[in-house]
């Protein structure tokens, strides 16, 4: 036996019990005939002791280890003279009477501790060394128990784990694909699949009722924190539903996710239910943190006045209240300006107003807005004594998108987006397709195979979609997307018309989705479902704004592997075989 126990384990119960203890040494401190080694493994850190009481040859071995050797040491538990509260094994000790080295270790590039002092790109390069900081094995602990926690779930509500192919056919829809060139069919290509969408739906046309799968997806997309161009999806499946058949079996899903895994208990309450138009409306977003108020204020035509240009240029003027802000101070107030003047949000400016503590208001614009027009902007955000009132003018589109931004950065600075707490919500009722200016067509705003909703079915199949709705339903969590789907369309002359609307000629529509639409006309059964982003319900659960270190090896920003090196050049014998020449 390697070893008898973990080194998180021993406790001041087991004192005066031989032991022996396998891991890596994260720290020696040889002080002449004393060493002390911190023995880590995955469970804990056990203090190891050297001193006159172990064999003599123990000391000297003691002062050539050095960090992360492998060491396997037997030794008795005894209780230390003085505690370490801080740590669970704290109470005890190990006297060692043997130590092996199992392996010696070069020193490691950064200290592989719960704080390392090593930097992004190195810990990347290291990715396996990283890995053992217990910050991350606790990610990838959660990780594990979330994917558990899914399954049992699942089985148990009758679901069947059914996987799909990772070589499938590039379509124009969604973001780019990754693709792969095929050798025994030169000049002809697979791609990876950005979801299993249309085969989770096929499984359901064979009858298999109740589909899901843990399933990495590939999309050739600009990354973010919430984005790895390979990232892992709970993807679900379901025959014979209506949208509030998924979202109750969901949301019993999502439950039990948290109070397995967090045990944390949801409001019994159901989820609610926001329609995206008032999402847009009142937060500026489609996945808003509703853990607080500050709800946007659209202002009408006699709340923008006149005489103050931008104002009377613009589309919309929005504002939100910040609760006790008044107390910003100029500096804080400049510092907001110009972070909604940042390229990524556009705005061309803020406005704001203090409550002050008389109720009279005072405004960065007071030379264009008397008394009585402020109130009338307090009357409409709901601003009181104390409070802070921020006006953006513009397009509807930046502005919307610049009060969202807006709203969750202040909601940050005053503390109300609290750590540890959930607000789960569906968003529901999207448009079915946007318009796009630029390339003068229709996109599907989820996918294709998404259904209008019954009552916009006459309309879709008839008239311009425009503002047809879908049946297609967000789930999001603190204002993060963590999943999303739709019921589908299952009958082969309403997915027809949708590729129609789509701009696909009757051939393109053939060629590409031929399967799909041929499987529809041998009983498709009605049916919809879900996919969750795996990655980001961690990250939500660990309290982390970034899904990459729930991923054991993620790519860095510019999609690099930076531990294998990849991508990387193929040599010209393999393109050769693939019949392919790098036009460069
Ligand atoms: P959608 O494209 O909304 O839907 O994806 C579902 C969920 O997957 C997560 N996600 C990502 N996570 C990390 N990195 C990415 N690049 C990334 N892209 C998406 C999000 C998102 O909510 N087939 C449909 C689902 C369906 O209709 O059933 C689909 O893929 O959390």
């Amino acid at each position: 036996m390697y070893r008898t126990n973990s080194c998180g384990e021993l406790r001041a119960a087991n004192q005066g019990q031989t032991v022996t203890l396998a891991g890596w040494v994260q720290k020696v401190r040889a002080l002449g005939a004393m060493a002390f080694i911190d023995l880590r493994d995955r469970y804990g850190i056990t203090q190891i002791v050297v001193d006159e009481n172990s064999p003599r040859e123990l000391v000297e071995l003691a002062e050539k280890l050095g960090r992360e050797f492998v060491l396997q040491v037997e030794g008795t538990v005894r209780e230390r003279s003085s505690k370490n509260p801080k740590m669970p094994t704290g109470d005890i000790e190990i006297l060692a009477s043997k130590i092996t080295v199992l392996n010696s270790s070069q020193t490691p590039p950064f200290t592989i501790e719960e704080n390392s002092d090593g930097g992004d790109e190195l810990r990347m390069h290291y990715r396996y060394l990283d890995l053992r900081r217990a910050p991350l094995q606790r990610n990838m602990i959660l990780r594990h128990k979330l994917a558990q926690s899914v399954r049992r779930y699942l089985d148990a509500q009758n679901f069947l784990e059914i996987e799909t192919p990772y070589l499938i056919k590039s379509t124009p829809e969604g973001a780019r694909d990754f693709i792969v060139p095929s050798r025994m069919n030169p000049g002809q290509f697979y791609a990876l699949p950005q979801s299993p969408q249309t085969f989770k739906q096929l499984l359901m046309v064979s009858g298999y009722d109740r589909y899901f799968q843990i399933v990495r997806c590939f999309r050739d997309e600009d990354l973010r924190a919430d984005r790895q161009p390979e990232f892992t999806q709970i993807d679900c499946e379901m025959a014979f539903v209506e949208r509030d058949d998924v979202l109750n079996t969901f949301e019993g899903m999502a439950r039990a996710m948290f109070s397995e895994v967090l045990g944390k208990e949801l409001d019994a309450k159901p989820f609610p239910h926001m329609s995206y138009d008032d999402a847009m409306k009142y937060y500026g977003c489609d996945k808003p943190d509703i853990r607080f108020g500050m709800r946007i204020a659209e202002f009408s035509a006699d709340l923008k006045g006149s005489g103050f240009p931008p104002f009377d240029g613009a589309e919309y003027v929005g504002a939100i209240c910040a609760p006790g802000a008044a107390v910003y101070t100029r500096k804080q107030l400049d510092e907001l300006t110009n972070w909604v003047k940042r390229p990524q949000i556009g705005a061309t400016g803020l406005i704001y107003a203090r409550v002050e503590a008389d109720g009279t208001l005072k405004s960065s614009v007071d030379k264009f807005f008397d008394q009585e027009m402020l109130q009338k902007w307090a009357a409409a955000t709901e601003a009181k004594a104390g409070d802070l009132i921020l006006v953006i003018a513009g397009t509807k589109k930046m502005a919307q998108n610049a009060l969202c931004q807006l709203r969750l950065e202040v909601g940050e600075q005053l503390g109300l987006r609290t750590k540890g707490e959930f607000a789960p919500l569906w968003v529901v009722d999207f448009p079915l397709v946007e318009w796009d200016e630029e390339s003068g067509r229709y996109f599907a705003m989820h996918h294709p195979f998404t259904s209008p909703k019954l009552d916009d079915m006459n309309r879709f199949m008839t008239e311009e979609p425009r503002d047809v709705k879908a049946n297609a339903y967000d789930f999001v969590v603190n204002g993060v997307e963590v999943g999303g789907g739709s019921i589908r369309i299952h009958d082969s002359e309403v997915q027809s018309r949708m590729f129609e609307v789509l701009g696909f000629s009757k051939e393109e529509a053939e060629e590409q989705f031929g399967f799909l639409l041929g499987a529809f006309k041998y009983g498709a059964p009605p049916h919809g479902g879900i996919a969750f982003g795996m990655d980001r319900f961690c990250a939500i659960f660990g309290g982390d704004d970034s899904i990459r270190d729930y991923i054991a090896f993620p790519k860095n920003n510019s999609g690099r592997d930076m531990m294998i090196d990849s991508p990387s050049v193929v040599a010209d014998e393999q393109l050769k075989e693939l019949a392919l020449k790098i036009d460069q």
